[in-house]
């Protein structure tokens, strides 16, 4: 039997579409999340706290290829030192890595800790690939229908947005992860540039709702590298296929075909 891949987060929303194209190669695949999953037609899963377990050896043993998508709202940079200490330990030799475009430039904690975990990866000793992708879709359309449920919506002036499908994401790690360790990858982003403004307008057409806005200034350092457009991808980058509109009229059609009547919310 082929050495099972390790993927830390599979169950997320990344993960979900990495599995199975990693079960469609012909691998054997382990999952790591602190709730588990079902095992069964070619993977397997571990639980394990990459925050806080004390020996994630036994998680890893018997893996070569470690692709590492587990993250959450603080910590990545501490889940990735200790994944990768114990990645030494267990012999693993590709460590392939999702991080965020802009990482290296914008000055805020998430993304500085977003960094810090790339570094990890880097200074790791093994052989190692990181991708930086864009905002996924799925982020994208949460994000607007939280600011959608506030009566009077705040839209912070200059941010603009690359919202990337998720399988084309998850694509593109399973090719860099069957590969050659590659170092630093091309960013990759959507196909469209689109200001929060008009993301939010095409939200409220297609959820049929109208919501008055207010604009505001995202304040100090981070407002500033957003309006320059730090978060972007960078020149050079690989551009996805599907757009935000194609994604957002899927979305809209379920959501409709779910409550039958094509009834609108207001
Ligand atoms: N979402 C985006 O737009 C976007 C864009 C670019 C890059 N990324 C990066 O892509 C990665 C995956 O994002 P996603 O949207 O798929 O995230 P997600 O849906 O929130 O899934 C996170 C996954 O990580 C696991 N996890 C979280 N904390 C963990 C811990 N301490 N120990 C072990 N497992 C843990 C979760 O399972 P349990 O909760 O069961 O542990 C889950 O499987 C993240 O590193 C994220 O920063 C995301």
């Amino acid at each position: 039997m082929a050495t099972p891949i390790l993927v830390t987060g599979g169950t997320g929303t990344l993960g979900r579409h990495v599995v199975p194209l990693l079960r469609a190669a012909g691998h054997p695949v382990r999952v790591l999340s602190r709730r588990g999953g079902r095992t069964g037609d070619g993977v397997t899963h571990v639980t394990a706290d990459l925050l806080t377990d004390a020996d994630l050896v036994p998680a890893i043993r018997g893996v070569d290829t470690v692709l590492h998508l587990a993250g959450g709202a603080k910590g990545d940079d501490r889940a990735a030192g200790n994944l990768v200490r114990a990645a030494r330990r267990a012999g693993v030799t590709h460590l392939v890595h999702v991080s965020v475009v802009g990482a290296d430039r914008v000055p805020l904690a998430w993304m500085r800790s977003k960094l810090d975990a790339e570094r990890a990866v880097v200074d790791s000793g093994l052989p190692w690939t990181v991708l930086r992708a864009a905002q996924f879709h799925d982020l994208v359309l949460t994000m607007l229908a939280t600011m959608a449920r506030l009566p009077v919506v705040p839209v912070p002036g200059g941010l603009r947005l690359q919202p990337v499908d998720a399988g084309e994401v998850a694509a593109r790690l399973v090719e860099l992860a069957l590969g050659a360790p590659a170092g630093l990858t091309p960013d990759l982003a959507g196909p469209g540039t689109h200001g929060v403004d008009e993301l939010l307008t095409g939200y409220l057409t297609a959820t049929g709702r109208r919501r008055p806005r207010v604009p505001v200034r995202i304040p100090g350092r981070a407002g500033r590298a957003y309006r320059e457009g730090a978060n972007l991808a960078r020149p050079g980058a690989t551009v996805g296929v599907r757009t935000w509109d194609d994604f957002l009229a899927r979305r809209a059609q379920r959501a409709g075909a779910r409550r039958g009547d094509g009834a609108r919310r207001n």
